[in-house]
């Protein structure tokens, strides 16, 4: 039997045998607007009022629009800001025009961020995203092995790791997929006029779980689960 943390997901962590086995690293992915950058707040959030500080990291430097969107939801995101409980940071993964930059690649973000989680105690994290992280690599035929590699060192850290990544093809898989320890897909797809939201767990290592699409519903709480597409 593992020790489990709760997601603070309803309705997932229920389908899960009681939440994630802690310490480990997994992948939520899913097309644009499909709930990522908001099932991974909640997470944090959730970790972060039960005593476990939480960092969210934009490889986009966006973590100020997520703080503004996600303070639309009751998460008490602003409470747990003020308090140093969660934290929003953004790490290069790309120069933008005027920088005179300097190294950017996986491991310089990977640094930046190891250090913030020791400075601060993190338990849980979200790094958003995986496809922008690709970003950072100049050697693309390096690219997979980088990508491994960055995975191989966030589990060297004492964190929940989630980690969004883009999805174009569900049919394609990619390293991050392949080198997690679970993996969530979120759908957004067209069902007659009006567009469905489902989440379906892949791959939840030491986790009985079925492989069935339920829906995925927004509310001011945030995101829940609720029963199978049919
Ligand atoms: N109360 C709400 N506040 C913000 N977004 C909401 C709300 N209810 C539903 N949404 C939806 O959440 C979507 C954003 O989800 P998000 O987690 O940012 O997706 P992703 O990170 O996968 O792109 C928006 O497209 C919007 O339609
Ligand atoms: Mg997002």
């Amino acid at each position: 039997m593992y020790l489990r943390i709760k997601t603070g997901i309803r309705g997932f962590d229920e389908i899960i045998q009681g939440g994630v086995i802690p310490n480990r690293t997994y992948v939520i992915s899913g097309p644009p607007g499909s709930g990522k950058t908001t099932s991974g707040v909640q997470f944090l959030a959730y970790g972060a009022s039960t005593g476990e500080p939480g960092l969210y990291v934009s490889l986009v430097r966006g973590a100020q629009t997520t703080v503004e969107s996600m303070s639309g939801y009751n998460l008490n995101i602003p409470m747990l800001v003020k308090r140093e409980k969660l934290f929003f940071i953004d790490v290069k993964s790309a120069a933008v025009y005027g920088d005179a930059d300097t190294r950017i690649d996986p491991s310089t973000i990977y640094v930046e961020i190891a250090n913030f989680v020791n400075t601060h105690s993190i338990k849980r994290l979200v790094i958003d995203s995986m496809s922008t992280l690709r970003f950072s690599i100049k050697d693309h035929t390096a690219e997979e092995a980088e990508i491994g590699r960055f995975i191989q060192n966030l589990k060297l850290l004492d964190t929940t790791t989630i980690l969004l990544s883009e999805m174009i093809d569900p049919s394609i898989y990619s390293t991050e997929q392949y080198a997690c320890d679970g993996l969530v897909f979120l759908h957004n797809f067209m069902r007659g006029r009006s567009m469905t939201r489902a989440i379906q767990i892949i791959k939840m290592c030491g986790t009985a779980h079925d492989c069935e699409m339920r829906k995925l519903g927004f509310t001011e709480n945030g995101v829940f689960v609720s029963g199978e597409v049919v």
